[in-house]
């Protein structure tokens, strides 16, 4: 089983990455493997512009992405919303990316010291609208900091982090052992959608 970790921060080794590790660790540790990727430091313009480079880019990571089991979004919070870039390339991902659905998710943010709350509940919108499950910690999945020394200092947020990556390999293997035992995911219906318009 293998989990992709995606780094929304414009910092390869920042917060938002000593955050990932942490449950990239705990995942490991529960022999998961797990590859972090960086998005935040790549120019990622809106959907819907015609940008050759930028949709190169996704589509190279949709590509792959059925090859894993499991997914973690972290994001840097600017002005208590997730990194615009990050919000651009996660638009253009999903949309152009059937392999997600069913699949686990975390999604998990590092601040100062607000806004996070607002910030994961974006980035949470993309998992719920693929029916993939959400995974949780024992607090939100927040950790504080403006510096890696900083974030390890944050004792609550490293164990949120630890929490998570230990509550995400226990799904996994769930997961897998159902499907052993013949449980699968239901079969999705073609989705209906209205406008509001009957
Ligand atoms: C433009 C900008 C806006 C920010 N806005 C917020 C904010 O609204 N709330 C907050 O607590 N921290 C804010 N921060 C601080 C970062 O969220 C924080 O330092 C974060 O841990 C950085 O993660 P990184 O090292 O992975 O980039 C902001 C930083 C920048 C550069």
């Amino acid at each position: 089983m293998k989990v992709l970790l995606l780094n929304g921060s414009p910092r390869e080794k920042g917060c938002t990455y000593t955050a990932l590790k942490i449950i990239a660790d705990e995942l490991e540790k529960e022999s998961i493997k797990t590859e972090i990727i960086n998005v935040g430091s790549k120019s990622i313009s809106s959907i819907g512009t015609d940008d050759a480079d930028s949709s190169e880019f996704v589509t190279s990571i949709a590509k792959e992405i059925k090859n894993y089991d499991g997914f973690v979004f972290g994001s840097p919070v600017y002005y208590a919303s997730p990194n615009g870039t990050f919000i651009s390339f996660l638009d253009r991902l999903f949309a152009c990316c059937n392999d997600f659905a069913q699949k686990p998710a975390a999604c998990i943010v590092s601040c100062r010291r607000g806004g996070a709350s607002s910030s994961l509940e974006v980035l949470e919108k993309y998992p719920q609208f693929y029916s993939m499950p959400l995974i949780s910690s024992n607090y939100w999945n927040m950790i504080h900091g403006n510096t890696p020394e900083e974030v390890i200092k944050d004792e609550e947020g490293v164990q949120t982090m630890q929490v998570l990556g230990k509550n995400m390999a226990w799904i996994l293997k769930c997961i897998e052992n159902g499907k052993k035992q013949g449980i699968h995911p239901p079969s999705l219906p073609t989705k209906i959608k209205t406008n509001y318009i009957q």
